[in-house]
């Protein structure tokens, strides 16, 4: 594994990437985890069901989060095949891949959820930055990943689809929340509340897509993003990162103390003795 060099970009490689054999299960969930210096990539690997997503999956997800080595700093999902991902696996509505809980125990079934929610939620930590490369579909829970990431890049064939009403049920893999911070309550609810697809030119025009670019571009695209990330100080980073995510919840005068502590740290940092 090689360490970052002194511009923080990675050396090259001369051993071959980890595979995840840290993380159990891994092959089950239909994940392939692939840890090179300061850059893991999570790649939805299923690709002959469309990246379709189980609990596992999710569990997966949660269980990359909790066990990435310390030097990572940027986390990049992809989907290998034809789509980033078509959502929940529909063989769990039948009980074939496994069945949705009835929510006739409120609490138990808030803590399942819960539970799922863990593989998204760890995207938002302040010491990565996570990144969605995102081609072809991304359907409901795989709309919500790429949600869950700090950047989306995107190539011109996505098409993001929020499809759980139309299914019956709501949104509940956290990406209520940064649709409507992105969006605007009224994009979001209409978007969610027809089901309708998204297309990468209107996704870029509307803020989901911070990069926006054709298909046989992406893997460079991600990789001068990736580059350009661990070329800021990590410190620097993780600090800014907690600061651009608790500003939209912040009054002025909380952000401007909270830039005010971040600063300090960063000052003791880099002149402290
Ligand atoms: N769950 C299980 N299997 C799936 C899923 C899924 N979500 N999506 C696709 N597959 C399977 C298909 O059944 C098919 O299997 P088969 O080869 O055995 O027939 C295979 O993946 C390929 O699918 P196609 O439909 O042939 O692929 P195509 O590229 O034409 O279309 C698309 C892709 C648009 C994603 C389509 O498969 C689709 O609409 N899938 C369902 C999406 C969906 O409703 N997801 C639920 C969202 S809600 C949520 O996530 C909570």
């Amino acid at each position: 594994m090689g360490d970052a060099t002194a511009d923080g970009r990675p050396e090259t490689a001369t051993e071959p990437p980890e595979t995840g054999g840290a993380v159990p299960g891994l092959d089950e969930a239909g994940l392939l985890l692939e840890i090179d210096g300061a850059v893991a990539t999570v790649t939805l690997n299923r690709p002959e069901r469309r990246n379709a997503m189980t609990f596992a999956t999710w569990r997966g997800l949660a269980a990359i989060g909790r066990s990435l080595p310390a030097a990572v700093r940027v986390v990049v999902l992809r989907g290998a095949g034809p789509s980033f991902s078509a959502g929940i696996d529909l063989g769990m509505f039948s009980g074939e891949s496994g069945g949705l809980p009835d929510g006739s125990d409120p609490e138990a079934a808030d803590r399942f959820i819960a539970e799922l929610q863990d593989g998204y939620t760890w995207l938002r930590r302040p010491d990565i930055v996570s990144v969605a490369a995102v081609h072809g579909h991304a359907i409901g829970a795989g709309f919500q990943l790429a949600l869950s990431c700090d950047v989306r890049v995107v190539a011109d064939d996505a098409k993001f689809c929020m499809k759980e009403p139309a299914l019956g049920l709501v949104p509940d893999l956290t990406g209520t929340k940064p649709l409507v911070e992105i969006a605007g309550v009224g994009r979001a609810l209409e978007l969610c509340l027809t089901a309708r697809t998204v297309h990468a030119d209107e996704a870029a025009r509307i803020g989901l897509a911070e990069i926006l670019v054709p298909r046989a571009g992406l893997d460079d695209a991600v990789r001068d993003l990736v580059g350009a990330l661990l070329a800021v100080d990590a410190g620097a980073a993780a600090a800014t990162k907690r600061l651009l995510w608790q500003a939209a919840g912040n009054t002025l005068e909380q952000q401007s103390a909270a830039e005010r502590r971040e600063q300090i740290g960063r000052l003791r940092a880099l002149f402290g003795t």
